[in-house]
């Protein structure tokens, strides 16, 4: 369903520093003349951001297993409508900070088994399928221990507060869903250094968009 633009998607675990390599690649991308999006989920549009305060904040039990991926899935189809389809039917290269694999990882297998549910509705109420999808793996202590520090006062850790436990989980479910999928996912070592990362991602996506490695 992707127009004529690119559809990248960056996943992993908190703390795994897809933010910042993320903006280092918008910012090559865009030196070299290309439109990009940046954009981030949960959120990216005003409808879709005012559901992530609903997530991200309060307390870890505050939502039933299944009304948190109804929600997530909610705000997602707000960001679709508004913002990545038609950025990407003007041509524009997309970078999204989490999209369905992160829903498939926190609400699919974080808890209650609830895969099924989350592929069906994003089958059925979501239809985009993104290009490429950099998956950063580290292990979740040392991704816990960066997150710490940035996330002290903002109020958005109720993911974060589930525990390093929780995040194990997770990371496995990251790599079992990389390996599902070599054609769309590669997998990006975030324990190297941040210019060796950089390295790495556009390794990466440069062949994708026709650009020199
Ligand atoms: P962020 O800190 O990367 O912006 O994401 C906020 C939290 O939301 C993060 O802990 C991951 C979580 N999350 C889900 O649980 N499911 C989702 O579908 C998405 C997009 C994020």
């Amino acid at each position: 369903m992707a127009g004529r633009g690119f559809f990248l998607t960056v996943e992993g675990i908190d703390g795994v520093g897809k933010s910042t390599q993320t903006r280092l690649l918008a910012g090559r991308l865009r030196r070299l003349g290309r439109e990009v999006v940046e954009t981030r989920e949960p959120g990216g549009a005003p409808g879709a951001e005012a559901i992530r305060r609903l997530l991200v904040e309060g307390d870890p039990e505050r939502w039933s297993p299944e009304t948190e991926t109804l929600l997530f899935t909610a705000a997602r189809r707000d960001h679709v409508e508004r913002v990545l389809e038609p950025a990407l039917a003007r041509g524009a290269v997309v970078l999204c900070d989490r999209y369905v694999d992160s829903t498939r990882a926190y609400q699919g297998a974080g808890g209650p088994d609830q895969r099924d549910l989350v592929d069906l509705l994003h089958r059925l109420t979501i239809g985009l399928d993104p290009d490429l999808t950099l998956i950063f793996d580290l292990d979740p202590a040392a991704a816990l221990a960066r997150t710490r520090d940035r996330l002290t006062g903002s109020g958005e850790d109720r993911f974060e507060r589930k525990g390093t436990a929780f995040q194990a989980r997770l990371r496995e479910e990251f790599l079992r869903l990389a390996a599902a999928e070599p054609a769309r996912c590669t997998l990006i070592d975030a324990a190297r250094p941040a210019d060796a990362v950089a390295g790495q991602v556009w390794a990466a996506v440069a062949p994708r968009l026709g650009l020199a490695p």
